[in-house]
């Protein structure tokens, strides 16, 4: 492929806005960090360079330039990946061709199209006129079904089974995909709503009742390889894009409560779908934003959800706020019945996770009574334990102090003899790389890899003082670097990167040199000192081997020759 092409549009692409798009970065220095996504972690170990174009993972090791963060990250190829890119920056990308990939479930992908394009036109006809009343009722207009797709499954039995079996479809695939059960309609006389995947293409439905009926409110699409409830956040593809630009995501118990919040405006929000939260579902959201806010309903549930998934949230190292509805609102109604601004001055009114848990902790005690007095001030110790923060541990005592009118010292006291509670243990899956302290010459040696890529003068001077790396690798990855250079004239290190991607040899020692914390700017008579280190040692290599040699070696004259080549490298010194 064109090396130009290659270099121009990565030139034209910052890394950090790419990786912004996508994970939550945080700037300091000169850098940017996040939580990596290459491997299980809550720390922010990714950082990502602006002026090196590259990212790297303090942790696992995950280096690269923007073309290979996005084909691990959105699992695209190469040219897929330059497409993607060369369109947001407008270069001609008209050339790059694209295999098309098959993918193995396009076949459910299709079915669930036809079944949406079916159940719009169903409510958008004249059968669907009684559903679109019940949603009229519910304070659903055109608009809101449009862009949420709703539709309309029909009282027919074998309407929808029919037609997809006429498209080709058996009745194995339509049960299997939990469309159809024999060669009946799974869905019958309920408003369809569709179900996205993290990428927004329909992978299932939740049909509701709109009418007296003694069935479930909501039935939802059996599980398949591409529908697990408990690894999918609805709307989730749009809340991706809303929660980077607010710089949070709302968390709500159903989807009515999204989409009616969006009709607000407000679309940094995704809905659980029922409300308990899976590790998956933890990491969706990780991804979205380090700032959560907990919007469940009002009931006894719904505080009761908040109390577990804040629970769970706060181990992962972020910023969890709680909004707190009225008993028995939820956003859906609290929007409705008070207004768009009432509900917006919620969410700016929302309060941090630990206060909200000491409200409802309060709620359980009877303050007349000294032993639970005691009991309730015990506890709110050990939650405050939990905190990391100095400011916030003091100013909780002094509050602590103040309501109870307890002398500080005394609360303080008690503070100090609780147990830290135990850290979580922090899985991180590392790959293994060998954390064996570098030898001065191999310092050396990758210090010089290194500043090769950032300065083209020392190209030469390598070429010029025939340097050699006594190793395999640093020497194909100079040799690289030095044909790269002649070849373009010029060289970057993203670029470079590119271009030894699928030397395998090569890309790992490349990675661990960006990895590692290889100085930018160095003196000229830095360099010799290098030099001098990797010439002794390539010195000191030659006159091992040569050692090894004549002990071997029987024959006298050969001998004194090696002896001769040894004393003058010796001489050398
Ligand atoms: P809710 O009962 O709070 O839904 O359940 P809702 O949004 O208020 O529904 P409306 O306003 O009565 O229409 C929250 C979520 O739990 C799931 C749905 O995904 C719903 O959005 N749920 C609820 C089911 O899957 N099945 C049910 O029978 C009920
Ligand atoms: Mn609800």
């Amino acid at each position: 492929m064109n090396n130009n092409l290659i270099n121009e549009i990565r030139s034209k692409t910052d890394i950090v806005d790419i990786i912004g798009e996508r994970i939550p970065l945080v700037a300091r220095g000169k850098n940017f960090f996040g939580v990596c996504p290459f491997h299980d972690d809550s720390n922010p170990s990714l950082c990502v360079s602006r002026e090196k174009q590259i990212y790297t993972c303090f942790s696992c090791h995950a280096t690269g330039n923007v073309y290979t963060f996005l084909m691990n990250y959105d699992s695209l190829d190469f040219k897929e990946a330059l497409k993607y890119l060369g369109e947001r920056v407008n270069v001609d990308v008209s050339n790059v061709r694209v295999n098309k990939k098959v993918n193995k479930f396009d076949k459910l992908y299709d079915a669930y199209n036809l079944s949406l394009k079916y159940y719009q036109n169903n409510l958008l006809s004249k059968v669907g006129e009684s559903a679109r009343k019940y949603l009229l009722t519910r304070k659903i207009d055109n608009k809101m079904i449009k862009e949420f797709e709703i539709g309309l499954s029909l009282n027919k039995k074998d309407d929808l089974t029919k037609l997809l079996t006429n498209k080709k479809y058996d009745l194995k695939t339509l049960n299997n995909i939990g469309l159809s059960n024999d060669d009946r309609d799974i869905y019958n006389d309920r408003i369809m709503f569709p179900l996205y995947d993290v990428s927004g293409k329909v992978v299932g439905f939740s049909g509701r009742i709109y009418k007296d009926s003694n069935t479930n409110k909501y039935l939802n699409t059996k599980e398949t390889d591409i529908f697990k409830k408990g690894e999918m956040l609805y709307h989730y593809h749009i809340a991706k894009e809303e929660a980077r630009l607010s710089k949070s995501v709302i968390v709500m118990e159903g989807f009515m409560d999204v989409i009616r919040a969006s009709s607000i405006g407000i679309k940094n929000t995704v809905a659980l779908m029922g409300t308990a939260l899976t590790k998956e579902q933890i990491n969706l959201l990780k991804r979205l934003s380090n700032n959560i806010i907990l919007c469940l309903d009002g009931d006894s549930a719904g505080i009761k959800a908040t109390l577990s998934i804040g629970d769970m949230l706060e181990k992962e190292n972020l910023e969890i706020k709680v909004i707190s509805l009225p008993d028995p609102d939820d956003p859906d109604t609290y929007i409705l019945n008070n207004g768009e601004e009432k509900f917006k001055n919620l969410i700016d009114s929302a309060i941090n996770f630990s206060d909200f848990k000491l409200n409802k902790l309060k709620e359980n005690y009877d303050f007349r009574s000294d032993q639970e007095k005691s009991e309730y001030i015990n506890k709110v110790l050990e939650e405050t334990k939990k905190l990391t923060d100095p400011i916030r541990i003091e100013l909780t005592l002094k509050k602590l102090a103040k309501e109870f009118d307890i002398g500080y010292n005394t609360l303080e006291m008690r503070f100090s003899e609780l147990k830290k509670p135990e850290v979580k243990d922090k899985k991180v899956i590392t790959k293994p790389i060998k954390k064996t302290k570098k030898t001065k010459y191999e310092k050396a040696m990758e210090q010089i890899l290194y500043s090769m890529l950032n300065n083209e003068d020392l190209i030469n001077k390598v070429s010029k003082e025939k340097l050699i790396f006594p190793n395999d690798k640093s020497r194909i990855l100079a040799s690289e670097i030095n044909y790269y250079y002649l070849k373009n004239g010029s060289i970057s290190i993203p670029d470079f990167y590119t271009y030894v991607q699928d030397k395998e040899e090569i890309v790992d020692l490349l990675n661990e040199i960006l990895a590692g914390n290889y100085m930018d700017n160095i003196k000229e008579e830095n360099f010799s000192e290098y030099f001098k280190v990797i010439k002794d040692y390539s010195k000191n290599e030659e006159i091992k081997r040569l050692t090894v040699l004549l002990k071997k070696e029987i024959d006298p004259i050969e001998q004194a020759k090696i002896a001769n080549e040894i004393r003058n490298l010796r001489m050398g010194e």
